[in-house]
Parts: C-alpha cells; sequence; structure tokens
C-alpha cells in the first residue's frame, strides 16, 4: 500500500458568532469595508476557557466517525496550529490524551495558514513510507488569542475554528502529490514579533502589512497552482474542486481566475468564517463532503499561503 486517501473528515467551529457590525463598535472600521475588502461577514470567536485542544478534538471526533475507525487505531497525530494551548507539551499531545490514544507519535507543526497543507505533506510521507496505517491531520486554531483588538487591520480578518482529516493507507491515490515551499525573506511581513521565547510577550500580537502580503500571495498562489499541475501532467480542465485557503475572497477569485474554474467549483467559506489560518482548509473541504457537493473520485486541489512566507498544495483523487 504506498497511498494515502482521506477516509473521513471533520469540523468544529465555536459557538460564539461576531458580525462585522458588532466589530463597529469595538475598533474604528464598517461592516461594509470589512465585507467589501475582503468577503467576510462573520466570524465564530472562542469563549473564555475554550480552548484550542477543544476544538481539536471536536473535529477530529467527527474526523475518527467519518472515517468509520476508533481512535486507537491512529499510528500518527499531527496538528497544525499557530495557537498552541501550552508552549508544551504540544497540542498534539493534548489531544492525543483527550481520545485515549497512547504510545503513537503525535507533534505539533507550526507554518501559520499554511500549516494543514504541511501536515498533509507530512503525514502522507508517513503512510507512503509503511510507516503509518492511519494518520490524523488537524488544523486547530485559536487566532483570535494573538491578535490586537485595537489594530483595525488585521482583527476585523481573522477567525477560530479547527478541521481534521484521517488518512488511511491504500493501494491508490489519495494524494496524488504535495508541495511546500518557504521563504523566511519575508518574515516581517506577517508575523507575532514577540513572545516567551525572545522576552517580549507584550509583543506577542500579529501584525501585517496586509498589501504587501496581498499581492506576494496572488503571485505565489498562482504558481504553485502551475506547479502542481505540471508535476502531474494535468492540465486546468482536470481540476474539479478549488478548496483554498481563505483569507480574502479577492485573492481565492484570482486564483480561480488563473485555473478557469467558475466560483461555483471553489469552496468558500470566508464570508462565515473569517481566516481560521491552518483550520480553513480543512474546515471548508468538510463542509464541502458533508454537504455533498464534493464527490468520491473528484479531483482536488488545495492551496495555501501564510507566515514565513509559507506556502503550499495539496492534489488530492477523493
Ligand atoms: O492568511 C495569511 C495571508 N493573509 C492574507 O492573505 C491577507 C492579505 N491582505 C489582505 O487581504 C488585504 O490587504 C487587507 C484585507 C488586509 C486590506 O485590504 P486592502 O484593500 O489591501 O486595504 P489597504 O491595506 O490598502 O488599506 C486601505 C485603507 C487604508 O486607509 P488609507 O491609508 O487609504 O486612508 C486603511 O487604513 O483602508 C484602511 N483600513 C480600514 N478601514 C476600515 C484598514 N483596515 C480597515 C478597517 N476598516 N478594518
Amino acid at each position: 500500500m504506498k497511498f494515502s486517501r482521506i477516509l473521513g473528515t471533520g469540523g468544529h467551529l465555536p459557538a460564539r458568532v461576531v458580525t462585522n457590525a458588532d466589530l463597529e463598535s469595538i475598533v474604528d472600521t464598517t461592516a461594509a469595508w470589512i465585507s467589501e475588502r475582503t468577503g467576510i461577514e462573520k466570524r465564530h470567536l472562542v469563549s473564555e476557557g475554550e480552548t484550542c485542544c477543544d476544538l481539536a478534538e471536536a473535529a477530529s471526533r467527527k474526523a475518527l466517525e467519518a472515517a468509520g475507525i476508533q481512535a486507537s487505531e491512529l499510528d500518527l497525530i499531527v496538528v497544525a496550529t499557530t495557537t498552541p494551548d501550552q508552549v508544551f507539551p504540544s497540542t498534539a499531545c493534548l489531544l492525543q490524551q483527550r481520545l485515549d490514544v497512547h504510545g503513537c507519535p503525535a507533534f505539533d507543526l507550526q507554518a501559520v495558514c499554511t500549516g494543514f497543507v504541511y501536515a498533509m505533506d507530512v503525514a502522507d510521507k508517513y503512510i507512503r513510507a509503511g510507516v503509518a496505517k492511519h494518520a490524523l491531520v488537524v488544523g486547530s486554531e485559536t487566532i483570535s488569542r494573538i491578535l490586537d483588538w485595537n489594530d483595525r487591520t488585521t482583527c476585523v480578518l481573522f477567525g477560530d475554528g479547527a478541521g481534521a482529516v484521517v488518512l488511511g493507507a491504500a493501494d491508490e491515490p489519495g494524494i496524488v502529490s504535495s508541495h511546500i515551499h518557504a521563504d523566511g525573506a519575508y518574515k516581517d511581513l506577517l508575523q507575532v514579533p514577540g513572545g516567551h521565547g525572545n522576552g517580549r510577550p507584550d509583543l506577542a500580537f500579529l501584525e501585517m502589512k496586509g498589501n504587501e502580503v496581498f499581492r506576494f500571495a496572488v503571485t505565489t498562489l498562482g504558481r504553485i497552482v502551475e506547479e502542481t499541475l505540471e508535476a502531474n501532467g494535468l492540465t486546468k480542465a482536470d481540476i474539479d474542486w478549488l478548496i483554498p485557503h481563505q483569507a480574502n475572497i479577492r485573492i481565492i477569485q484570482a486564483t480561480a481566475r488563473k485555473l478557469d474554474l467558475p466560483m461555483e467549483r471553489v469552496i468558500v467559506t470566508v464570508g462565515e468564517h473569517g481566516n481560521t489560518s491552518s483550520a480553513s482548509i480543512p474546515l471548508a473541504f468538510d463542509q464541502a463532503v458533508r454537504d455533498g457537493r464534493i464527490q468520491r473520485g473528484e479531483t482536488l486541489l488545495m492551496e495555501a499561503f501564510g507566515g514565513g512566507f509559507t506556502w503550499g498544495s495539496v492534489l488530492i483523487r477523493y
């Protein structure tokens, strides 16, 4: 068994919903500005005491149920997160304890908004190498906790949530290919400059030069789409569904145009979820699987871009 395929998906959003209109009373913004510039109408935010692991656990249990396997059958747990509950143990170890799984490797992976794509790349390689038969891959974020709620240029953009998939070893793909990249030369354009590690916990909030990130994201995502098609000898017409990272509807539309894909073939959740960083792709994927849009046998392209900069894609025959 040389490949990994998707056995099941799950997603979870915190109950608290914050609309654009709600944000008007928090920062100097308007509901119309947020909606026009980003496509975001509302987002779900965690409440006091609700943790990244809580979200990850709920999404994971749904993914395990959909996959029809027990947590005890997992050989690998990877959690992509930018907002772990603790410096250590990793959120993956916290999740492992909740799921009553013992002994299999469990670790967090940090690639910000590209985290889920990175985690899929890693888990797929474990399965292809024959080291794992079942892998739980999660993107979970409480990004609202690292936002500066006085900074209107960032706090209106993000939301919290978690998505998960269970991968299983198979004779056929599955994950056809994955492509991940990074370039730390752009570290200053999107960052959390401080934390306990560098003795500046006072600076542990997200900063972004939105305009520059936007331009770079559009160009880079165009290129990663081409790289993925070329690597597999495919044409644009072979893609049934685009499942993009959900940062801004204008970035998503630009990538869809590049693929000549009508927006009906693009899974869009940014309006309801905002940017949930590493959770955005698995949440969108789960939604479209559960509402019946994505069908077995179809070809899916996931792509993401985030702080680092990091970027990447996963091509899947579902
Ligand atoms: O997920 C990781 C990757 N992240 C992204 O991909 C995000 C990429 N960037 C973006 O999505 C967009 O750049 C933003 C949504 C962040 C900003 O949209 P923009 O069209 O690039 O706006 P801008 O930054 O050029 O700002 C335009 C104006 C500015 O005012 P002036 O200088 O023209 O007077 C801002 O101060 O909009 C102002 N502005 C706001 N006004 C009302 C910025 N934020 C707000 C706000 N409400 N929340």
